[in-house]
């Protein structure tokens, strides 16, 4: 569904992706785990459309997307989730799900859209009337997540869903996220917490100072030895 072919990107001087490639099977989580500075957040910036790289090629569902702008992206299915959930913080929760349903052609696919996310999230339509930036942090997030299924995405990029939420609230998001794919969503998880991300993608690769060095099934390389040391804390 999608296939990274060598991506570099590089913010002036500093070369951020030194030629990774990944590929997401239709139906997949796949989770791309790495430490702060990594690289997590540009190649999901690069996917999306908001950064061009400077070598390599993108195709999603075999089609070639590197130099297509983020709406082009976004209409064709493909949708981002930022990190620090960034919601609009002065809008109500009903306003942000609008911005989000962009590319609804009628007002009964966007009644459609917003059901379905009120089914997955009922806090979110208990608290439609309610501003963003005065909901949890959980609640943000989401929010965040039910922004972007308003655009009924068959892929999504979800970028550190887990950042600063309780463990408690890590595990509810972690569990909503396998249920979206279940559902048949095909997901890109990027994550610093490697054993939730782990612990419910298919497959996995760790990225390290922008170049990918190791992949496989999740569960194998939650085996690993220098995966369990330097990413699971042990
Ligand atoms: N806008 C930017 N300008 C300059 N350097 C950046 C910018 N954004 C990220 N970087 C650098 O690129 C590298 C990768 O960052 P990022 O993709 O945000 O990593 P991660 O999401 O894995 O924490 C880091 O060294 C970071 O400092
Ligand atoms: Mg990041």
């Amino acid at each position: 569904m999608l296939e990274v072919k060598e991506i570099s990107v590089a913010y002036g001087v500093i070369e951020a992706l030194k030629g990774i490639s990944f590929t997401v099977r239709e139906g997949e989580i796949v989770a791309l785990i790495g430490a702060n500075g990594a690289g997590k957040t540009t190649t999901l910036r690069t996917v999306s459309g908001l950064l061009r790289p400077r070598k390599g090629q993108i195709f999603y569902q075999g089609q070639e997307i590197t130099r297509l702008s983020p709406h082009q992206i976004v209409a064709m299915g493909l949708t981002h989730v930022p990190e620090g959930r960034r919601v609009f913080a002065r809008m109500t929760v009903m306003e942000n799900l609008e911005m989000g349903a962009y590319t609804c052609r009628s007002r009964a696919e966007f009644k459609a859209n917003l059901e379905r996310v009120f089914q997955r999230f009922p806090r979110l339509a208990e608290r439609k009337n309610q501003l963003a930036g005065t909901l949890s942090g959980g609640e943000q997030q989401m929010l965040a997540i039910g922004r972007a299924l308003m655009s009924r995405p068959r892929m999504l990029l979800l970028d550190e869903p887990s950042m600063g939420l309780a463990p408690l609230l890590v595990r509810e998001v972690f569990s909503i996220i396998k249920e979206i794919n279940e559902a048949g969503t095909t997901i890109l998880l990027v994550e610093q917490n490697a054993r939730m991300a782990l612990s419910i993608a298919h497959r996995a690769y760790v990225l390290q100072t922008g170049e990918i060095i190791l992949e496989g099934p999740a569960a194998e390389l939650m085996e690993r030895p220098e995966v369990r040391k330097a990413y699971l804390g042990e």
